[in-house]
C-alpha cells in the first residue's frame, strides 16, 4: 500500500526526531512492502519565520489531504514574548482542531529495562506501570473564551472552561471501547468538587458507562488522582480526562515511566486521518545537538500504522524493535539514570532502532 504522510517538523528538536521517525517508516516499508511517501508542511515558529503566522493556510489544506500527519514540537524561547494568538502553541491547537481530532490517546508503560529510570520506589514500580490516558484534545479550557479587561483591581484576565455534553459523550464512548480492549477499568478525573464543567462531566461520563456494563467507571479528584498516580500507578488501566488535566497528568506519567522522550501520542476524530506526536516539546536547550532521544516520535509513528493504517504487525515491530533496544542497554542521555556510560545520539539511536526491526 501507499500512504501519504505530511510532516510537520517544527521547531527545536521537533527536525531531528521526526527525521528519525521517518526513517524508521521507510525500513518498515521495506521490510513490509509499503510506500510512505512524506510532505513537509511548515508549523509554530518555523511558520512564523517563514511566513509571519503560525499555522498557514497551505498547512491545514495539506495535513486535510493526506493520510495521516506526524509531528515534532513546536515553540521555543524566540517566540515566548508573541501575542497569544501568534504563539506556535497556537499553531498545534489549531490544527487538532481543524483536523477535529477531539481524542487523545496517551499511552503510559514502564519498560522493563526503564526501571532504573523510574522515579518510583522500586516495589511500587515492581506492581507496574500500563495506563492509557485519553485525554480530551478540542474542548475545555484550552479552546474556552478568554481575555482580558478591567476588573476590580484593575487590569485582569480570564480564561473558560466549558465542555457541552457533546463533547463529553464522544471521549467517554473512546474510553470504555479502549477498556473493553483492555482490563475494563476506566478512572473519570475531574475537579467535580469544584467546578460546574466536572460535575457535568462526571454525570455524563457515568450515563455512558451504563452501556458498557462490562467496564468498572470510577472518578477520581484530580488532586487525588496527582497523588495516586504516584502512590500505586498499577491501579489505573483507562483514565479519561480534560484537555487541561490530560496535559499535566501525562506529564507526570513519563516521570513515572522513565522519561518523557519515551511517551508517544495519538491524535484521532472521526476519520482515519490522525495526527501523531511525542508528548513532550521542543527542548530548545538541546535543539540542534543531535542528543534527543527519538523514542517518543518512533512510537508515535508505530501508533499511526496501527490506528490510522490498521498495520498492527507493523506497528508491533517497531514496538518490539525499541524494547529490544532497550533490553540491551542503549540509552539517550535522558534515560542513562545512574549509569556513567557515554549516551547514543539521536541519530545513533535511530540507527540501532534500524537495525532491530525485523
Ligand atoms: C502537549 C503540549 C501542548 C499542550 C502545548 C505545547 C500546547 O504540552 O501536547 O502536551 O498543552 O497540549
Ligand atoms: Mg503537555
Amino acid at each position: 500500500m501507499n500512504y501519504n504522510i505530511a510532516l510537520l517538523r517544527g521547531d527545536g528538536i521537533g527536525p531531528e526526531i521526526v527525521d528519525s521517525a521517518c526513517e524508521v517508516l521507510t525500513k518498515v516499508g521495506e521490510i513490509y512492502g509499503h510506500t510512505f511517501n512524506f510532505t513537509p508542511y511548515l508549523i509554530g515558529g518555523a511558520a512564523l519565520d517563514a511566513c509571519g503566522i503560525p499555522l498557514p493556510e497551505e498547512t491545514v489544506k495539506g495535513c486535510k489531504e493526506s493520510d495521516s500527519v506526524l509531528l515534532g514540537a513546536v515553540g521555543g524561547p524566540k517566540w515566548d514574548t508573541l501575542p497569544g494568538n501568534m504563539r506556535p502553541e497556537k499553531a498545534l491547537l489549531g490544527i487538532r482542531s481543524a483536523l477535529g481530532l477531539y481524542t487523545n490517546i496517551r499511552p503510559a508503560k514502564l519498560f522493563s529495562a526503564m526501571a532504573d529510570a523510574c522515579l518510583l520506589r522500586r516495589d511500587v514500580a515492581e506492581r507496574g506501570v500500563n495506563i492509557v490516558m485519553i485525554r480530551e484534545l478540542t474542548g475545555g479550557i484550552y479552546f474556552g473564551e478568554r481575555g482580558r479587561r478591567d476588573g476590580k483591581y484593575g487590569p485582569e484576565a480570564y480564561d473558560t472552561e466549558c465542555y457541552s455534553e457533546m463533547e463529553i459523550e464522544r471521549i467517554a464512548h473512546v474510553a470504555f471501547r479502549t477498556a473493553m480492549l483492555r482490563n475494563k477499568r476506566v478512572v473519570s478525573i475531574d475537579k467535580a468538587n469544584v467546578l460546574e464543567s466536572s460535575r457535568l462531566w462526571r454525570a455524563t461520563v457515568h450515563r455512558i458507562a451504563k452501556q458498557y456494563p462490562e467496564v468498572e467507571c470510577t472518578d477520581m479528584l484530580v488532586d487525588n488522582a496527582a497523588m495516586q498516580l504516584i502512590k500505586d500507578p498499577a491501579q489505573f488501566d483507562v483514565i479519561v480526562t480534560t484537555n487541561m488535566f490530560g496535559d499535566i497528568l501525562s506529564d507526570e506519567c513519563s516521570q513515572i515511566t522513565g522519561s518523557i522522550g519515551l511517551l508517544p501520542s495519538a491524535s484521532l476524530g472521526d476519520t482515519t486521518c490522525g495526527m501523531y506526536e511525542p508528548i513532550h516539546g521542543s527542548a530548545p536547550d538541546i535543539a540542534g545537538q543531535n542528543k534527543a532521544n527519538p523514542i517518543a516520535t518512533v512510537l508515535s509513528a508505530a501508533m499511526m500504522l496501527r490506528y490510522s493504517f490498521g498495520l498492527e504487525k507493523e506497528a508491533v515491530a517497531i514496538e518490539t524493535a525499541i524494547e529490544n533496544v532497550l533490553n540491551d542497554g542503549w540509552r539517550t542521555g535522558d534515560i542513562l539514570g545512574a549509569s556513567d556510560a557515554t549516551p547514543l545520539s539521536c541519530t545513533e539511536m535511530t540507527a540501532k532502532i534500524l537495525e532491530y526491526i525485523k
